[in-house]
């Protein structure tokens, strides 16, 4: 098989490294791309999750990150830990001069964000942020219809993530359940990202923000069963408004750890005055678009199929997951690195994660407030 070696090393190997290492075994599903991942080095201080690795075959195993940094046989690394270590870490990444894919949200507030973002900008690294979930085949299809002007003036647009997993009151706490770890922002640090990226991507950076923010489960079982606090928002929307000559369209972006009936439901609906577009993952081998047809309204369902950023061997007519999303992100970020991207449908970049904090934060002096907070043009 062809492609240029790739050595990758993992920090943090819990649920997101795991699928990493799952899909670069994957990777001969893609057709013609320039590069071959091998992932070939983990640091993470969980004795248990170390285990896994070695078991899956990992040459080197370390609970020492800078061991990556410092070796120069590898050429990327993919940072998954959580949001208090973000920042430490990516900016030893970019002092070790080694391009990355940095989980979202890129730094655990703004601050962080703004600080690692600038370092990025003074290096060559090549460093791009994880968001999955624009690359299933539907939501590029949605994408494409707004950029080929489907919906003439643009009357309100929707975007979020929404989880139920959270229903349990005896779900564990973990770090993504406290602000220390997980940030202030709470749930929109967790799920933020993934209603912002095709928003931003698309032009459409909010100008106003008011929140409603919910912290509905205080406690949460810890290890030892008694109870410890959980104390980030559960539940965020963001009531925004985006500016277009004349007038602001409102923008709803929804992140929840509690919504009755949705797993991991990721949806994008745009709708404006000659035609909309909607798509969810819960329904994720059909697009809905509006339009009139004979003077009528009329909705209708369309199969995108699966037809991905990145050319597959899978025949266009089979359905489109998760992993596939994952793996399609991973050859968009390693294609753009080779130069091999060509105009297709990137991985977000890191201003974009900094443009989302923008908005979280603006969405904390809302709730404080209790009043829309205006964001600089
Ligand atoms: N893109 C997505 O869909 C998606 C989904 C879930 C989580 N995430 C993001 O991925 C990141 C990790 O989340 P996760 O769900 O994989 O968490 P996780 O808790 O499953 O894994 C994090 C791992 O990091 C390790 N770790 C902690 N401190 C470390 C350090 N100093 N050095 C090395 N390893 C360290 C932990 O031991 C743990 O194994 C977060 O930024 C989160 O927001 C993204």
């Amino acid at each position: 098989m062809t492609g240029q070696p790739v050595r990758i090393g993992v920090v943090g190997g819990g649920l997101m490294g795991k699928e990493l290492l799952a899909l670069t075994r994957r990777w001969d599903a893609l057709v013609d791309h320039p590069s071959r991942p091998e992932v070939v080095a983990l640091a993470d201080p969980s004795p248990g999750v170390q285990q896994w690795w070695r078991q899956a075959g990992v040459a080197t195993v370390t609970d020492d990150y800078r061991l990556l940094l410092d070796d120069p046989g590898i050429d990327v690394l993919y940072l998954a830990v959580p949001h208090d270590v973000h920042e430490r870490l990516y900016l030893d990444a970019v002092s070790a001069r080694k391009d990355f894919l940095g989980e979202k949200p890129f730094g655990i507030d703004l601050g962080a964000a703004t600080r690692i973002v600038a370092a990025i900008d003074d290096s060559d690294c090549f460093v791009r942020v994880s968001s999955e979930l624009p690359f299933f085949p539907g939501a590029q299809r949605a994408a494409g219809l707004v950029r080929d002007g489907v919906l003439g003036e643009v009357l309100e647009v929707r975007s979020g993530l929404l989880h139920s997993s959270d229903l349990d009151r005896d779900k564990p706490g973990n770090w993504k359940r406290r602000k220390a770890t997980c940030g202030e922002i709470g749930v929109m640090g967790d799920l933020g990202m993934h209603a912002a990226h095709l928003p931003l991507r698309l032009g459409w950076m909010p100008r106003t923000v008011y929140a409603l923010l919910d912290d509905v489960v205080r406690t949460r079982p810890g290890a030892d069963g008694a109870p410890v606090p959980c104390d980030t928002w559960d539940n965020a929307v963001l009531a925004l408004t985006v500016d277009v000559p004349d007038r602001r369209f409102p923008m709803l972006w929804e992140t929840k750890r509690i919504a009755p009936g949705q797993s991991n439901t990721w949806f994008f609906e745009a709708y404006g005055m000659d035609g909309g577009v909607r798509f969810s993952t819960r329904s994720p081998q059909t697009l809905q678009r509006f339009g009139m047809v004979d003077g009528e309204q009329a909705w209708s369902e369309v199969q995108p199929g699966h037809r991905s950023v990145w050319p597959t061997v899978t025949g266009a007519i089979f359905e489109f997951g998760f992993p596939d999303a994952l793996l399609q992100m991973w050859a968009v970020f390693l294609g753009e690195r080779a130069g091999r991207l060509e105009g297709g449908f990137g991985t977000a970049t890191p201003h974009e994660a900094l443009a989302s904090h923008r908005v979280f934060a603006a969405a904390l002096r809302s709730h404080d407030t209790g009043t829309a907070v205006e964001l600089p043009a």
